[in-house]
């Protein structure tokens, strides 16, 4: 601080919104108006609808209202019911979809390597009522989807992905989002893309599509819309949230290559700092949207706990996040059920008291992220200094 102010006045958010081009926004607003045509899939969401199948190379990916609902839908869609296997390690919607449909989310440990659900858990937590295994690609990490298929054709399970960080993430030549029965994706404003709030349901799968169509729109089918074929509810996105997301299609290539450069920043910043690590995205990766930059704490080498740099980047205005923490197993809709049913997860547990998601995008520029790097260097060296004080003092 200098004079007891922040030396960046702007704050400095995780997930502050990348921006479309304005103008070109402005020219998709006019065409919904002109249109007259708002909601109940108008034409903007349709061009969407074909730029997204294009862009993933997937034969549908379906826009909705948000991430949260569109997992919902996928569950059942996929006709998941009893228990689900599920990471902890995830945004607590992913557990909520499941739990909201009186589905029990059975929480599995992750990988050190890639934050990701570790196919080596997931056998000893089938039972008689499994009906699914939903991954997560964490931070746009591909979920490691042969061995998880290996475990899930064991048991005739079928495999969806929480694809909500994933957007543009590439492995083994092709989008993640073909891995599995279907991706679900999150165009949320924290997100790489953004459509204000969305989201969308990809698959290759005709079938799952049709029921998805059907099931977020009321359930219904025909032309008349006088026949209802299943229980439904309104997942559609809005032309407004096309219109966002079109524009923002366009700017996409220039975002991932700010936050490529600024994730090169941050390595530069943060090296050699004790107890701090930048985590590298997977090797597994051909192409990624480096939108988490995301650091781990450890708490010896540091000198300071994860939440206590935290509470030192937020007295600077750097508002970074402790994504994910704690794990979902720890949150109280799903604690006591976690903690009766014996079960530990260490690697889960180890990682979500040591990440730190520090901020990116394109509203980031290097001088902030080498200026972050200063300060979480500076505030270790004087923890440092205050611990051997207190040692030489025999205080510690
Ligand atoms: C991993 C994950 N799953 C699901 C969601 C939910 O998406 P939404 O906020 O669009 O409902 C998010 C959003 O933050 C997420 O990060």
């Amino acid at each position: 601080m200098l004079g007891g102010r922040p030396l960046f006045g702007e704050p400095l958010h995780v997930g502050r919104p990348n921006l479309p081009d304005r103008r070109r926004f402005g020219e998709l607003l006019d065409c919904m108006f002109e249109n007259r045509w708002f909601t109940n899939y108008g034409p903007l969401v349709r061009v969407l609808q074909s730029r997204l199948q294009e862009k993933l190379g997937v034969r549908h990916c379906i826009p909705m209202c948000n991430g949260t609902i569109a997992l919902e839908l996928a569950y059942r869609a996929m006709g998941f019911e009893g228990e689900v296997v599920v990471p902890s390690f995830t945004f607590v919607a992913t557990a909520h979809a499941l739990e909201w449909q009186r589905i029990t989310p059975v929480f599995c440990d992750i990988r050190e390597s890639d934050f990701t659900i570790d196919p080596a858990c997931i056998d000893a937590l089938v039972t008689q009522r499994t009906t699914g295994i939903v991954g997560v690609h964490v931070y746009g990490n591909p979920c490691d989807h042969e061995a998880i298929s290996v475990v899930a054709s064991k048991h005739g399970l079928p495999v969806v992905y929480d694809a909500a960080h994933a957007f543009m993430s590439e492995a083994g030549g092709a989008s993640v989002c073909r891995m599995g029965a279907l991706s679900v994706l999150s165009f949320h404003a924290t997100k790489f893309f953004s459509t204000f709030e969305g989201g969308a349901i990809a698959t290759d799968d005709d079938e799952i599509a049709e029921r998805v169509r059907l099931m977020m729109n009321f359930g219904f089918a025909g032309r008349e819309k006088d026949r209802v074929d299943y229980v439904g509810t309104n997942g559609k996105m809005t032309e407004v949230c096309a219109a966002m997301g079109l524009a923002m299609l366009e700017q996409v290539e220039q975002i991932r290559e700010v936050n490529a450069a600024n994730h090169a920043v941050y390595g530069e910043a943060l090296a050699g700092i004790p107890g701090v690590r930048l985590a590298q995205p997977s090797p597994a990766l051909e192409m990624h949207n480096w939108q988490y930059v995301i650091a781990l704490v450890d708490e010896e080498a540091y000198g300071l706990s994860r939440d206590q740099l935290v509470r030192v980047l937020e007295a600077e205005n750097v508002l970074a996040r402790r994504y994910f923490h704690p794990g979902c197993h720890r949150m109280e809709p799903y604690r006591r059920s976690f903690e009766e049913s014996g079960r530990s997860l260490p690697v889960t547990d180890r990682l979500s008291g040591m990440v730190l998601s520090l901020p990116n995008g394109e509203s980031v520029l290097p001088e902030a992220v080498r200026w972050i790097g200063d300060t979480v260097r500076l505030a270790g060296t004087k923890a440092g200094e205050i611990r051997a004080k207190l040692k030489e003092g025999g205080h510690a």
